[in-house]
This record gives structure tokens, sequence and C-alpha cells, in this order.
């Protein structure tokens, strides 16, 4: 079951690889959770401002991976946009199981961010809506 909701925020922190992403305070943000008999085994944060959305960070359990949750995930959120422009995100080029789902849910490619994150470069993906 996927909800809209802040009300795991604490699971989600305490399962998430990425805390920094729990400093933005940012007042345009949104969080999916993926729920399993009620226990979290995976979420999207994201920010919509005005007519464009930005995934700040999409996570799922180590154990849970290659599942489908990352794609139900995303799958939920396209479903629930109505009048926006596009969806971006950056990743690490070194991430190809999240390079590779991107690009299944019609993702591009549209810029490199050399060596942005310690000496790895970042791609910003975009996905027109
Ligand atoms: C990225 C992430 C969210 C994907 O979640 P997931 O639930 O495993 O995603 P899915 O199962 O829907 O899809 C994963 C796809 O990657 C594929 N994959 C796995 N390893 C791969 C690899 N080394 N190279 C290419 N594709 C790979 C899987 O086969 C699957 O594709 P398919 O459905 O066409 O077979 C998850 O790996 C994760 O939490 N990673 C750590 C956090 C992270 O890196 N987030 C992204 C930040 S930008």
């Amino acid at each position: 079951m996927i909800e809209k909701t802040d009300k795991y925020i604490n699971e989600i922190k305490e399962i998430s690889d990425n805390k920094s992403i729990f400093d933005r305070n940012s007042p345009f943000e949104n969080t999916l959770v993926y729920l399993d008999k009620g226990n979290v085994l995976g979420f999207l944060i994201y920010d919509v401002i005005y007519e464009k959305v930005e995934i700040i960070y999409i996570f799922v359990r180590k154990e849970c991976r290659n599942m489908h949750i990352g794609y139900k995930l995303l799958n939920n959120l396209i479903n629930s946009l109505k009048d926006m422009e596009n969806i971006t995100l950056e990743v690490r080029c070194n991430n190809p199981s999240a390079i590779h789902l991107y690009e299944k849910m019609g993702f591009k490619k549209v810029a490199t961010r050399e060596k942005y994150y310690c000496g790895i470069d970042g791609i910003l993906m975009e996905k027109k809506l």
C-alpha cells in the first residue's frame, strides 16, 4: 500500500541511508511511503514547486530491492500529478539500478554535473509530463 503522509517520518529517518535530506525544511516537500503490514519498506520524497516536481530521494530497504517497490512509488507519483510541466532529479553516475529504473519510467538524461558528488558525476534527468 502506498500512502502520502508525514506520519512515518521517524521510521523513514531510521531506515534511510541518506540523512542529509532531513535537514532541508522545505515548505514544498511531500512524502510517499510504501507500507506492508504497517512497516515502511520504502519512501519517496519530492518537492512540488508550482508546475515543477523535483525528486529529492527515493529509497527501498536493501532486502526489498528489485521487487518493483521503487517502480510503484514513482508510478504512484506520476499518476497523481495534474497540470505539471516536468519531473527532475539528480542521480550519481555509479547508481545503475536507479538509472535503469528512471529510464524505464521515461526519464531522459539532460545534463552531467561533473564530479558533483565528491568526485562522482551527477546526472540530471527529466521526465516531461
Ligand atoms: C534505487 C532504488 C530506490 C530502486 O528501488 P527498487 O525497489 O529496487 O526498484 P525496482 O525493483 O522497481 O527497479 C529496479 C530495477 O533496476 C534493475 N537493476 C538492479 N540492479 C541493476 C544493475 N546493477 N544495473 C542495471 N539495472 C539493475 C532491476 O532489475 C530493476 O529493473 P527491472 O524491473 O526492469 O528488472 C533502490 O535500489 C535504493 O533504495 N537504492 C538506494 C538509494 C538510492 O540510490 N536512491 C536513488 C537516489 S537518486
